[in-house]
């Protein structure tokens, strides 16, 4: 069933676990994350960026795709389709026409009032329809020369002002997260998050979660993060396997084989993540 993420956030804030926002590519991704989550009877939220709309041809195909799949592979759990970083309104109205339930207006990297005009435009147009907006405060991956995390890390004051003028349904912080790979240990600041919780008393969503251990992600579903996303880690999964597979089968050229060799790495991988943000039986 496809929904929107409102109650879905609320009630992970409430009962302290997160719901899972895993990022599609293709067909495959789609359909492993799918199965996985169903069979952990957990909630799941299918989160498409603007490349990967582009990549598989527009928010129409994506949704027709997604909706195909559910009545296909009979499932059964809450879905969510969502568009990850959209930088425009523009982007946000396409995927909301096109049928998505759910859509993150990121205007993080203009000012911030500019960024709370842009997201303001987006909430006048989503929620009478009945979908969930997420926006973005404060900056993430940004690192100098010698990697050194300069990020500009969002405030409980800035978070609370944001909410209050735009009215979104989740904000998603910087608290020192970065998307792809971390390079050294992961820093998050979690006095921060947790009164950026308290401030703004609306659910939070980690970006950028791939690579943070059991005890980071616990911690931070603890001070508050009811929505974790998660992209790389199931990259490299399914990469690590897909090239494997080629190098101990360099005759094959039946792209189901290679493609799906990847299969069971990302169901892994799901099927992990869902347990370690304790989403798995809460479908109801
Ligand atoms: O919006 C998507 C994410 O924040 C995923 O980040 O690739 O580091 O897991 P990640
Ligand atoms: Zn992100």
């Amino acid at each position: 069933m496809l929904v929107n993420s409102n109650e879905l956030l609320k009630s992970a804030l409430k009962d302290n676990y997160a719901i899972p926002a895993y990022n599609i590519n293709n067909l495959e991704w789609t359909r492993y994350i799918l199965e996985a989550c169903e069979e952990d009877k957990s909630p799941v939220i299918l989160a498409v960026s603007e490349s990967a709309a582009d990549y598989m041809g527009g928010y129409k195909v994506i949704y027709s795709l997604v909706k195909s799949l559910l009545d296909g592979l009979n499932i059964s759990i809450p879905v969510v389709l969502h568009l990850d970083h959209g930088k425009s309104f523009e982007a946000c109205k396409k995927a909301i026409d096109a049928g998505f339930t759910s859509v993150m207006i990121d205007a993080s990297s203009k000012p911030f009032e500019e960024n709370i005009g842009e997201t303001i435009k987006v909430v006048k147009y989503a929620s009478n329809r009945g979908i969930s907006i997420e926006a973005e405060i404060g900056s993430l991956n940004k690192e100098d020369s010698n990697d050194n995390n300069t990020s500009i890390y969002s405030t409980p004051d800035e978070a609370k002002d944001f909410v209050f003028q735009t009215n979104v349904n989740s904000l998603a912080p910087a608290i020192g997260n970065k998307h792809g790979l971390y390079k050294g240990e992961p820093k998050l600041d979690y006095e921060l998050l947790g009164s950026i919780c308290k401030s703004v008393k609306i659910p939070l969503v980690l970006h950028g979660a791939s690579g943070l251990d059991e005890n980071k992600i616990k911690t931070a579903i603890f001070c508050g993060i009811s929505k974790i996303n998660i992209n790389t880690d199931i990259q490299l999964a399914w990469a690590e396997k897909v090239k494997n597979y080629i190098a101990s089968n360099p005759e094959e050229y039946d792209p189901r084989k290679i493609i799906s060799s990847g299969k069971n790495a990302i169901k892994k991988v799901v099927h992990e993540k869902n347990r370690l943000f304790d989403s798995v039986n809460r479908a109801n």
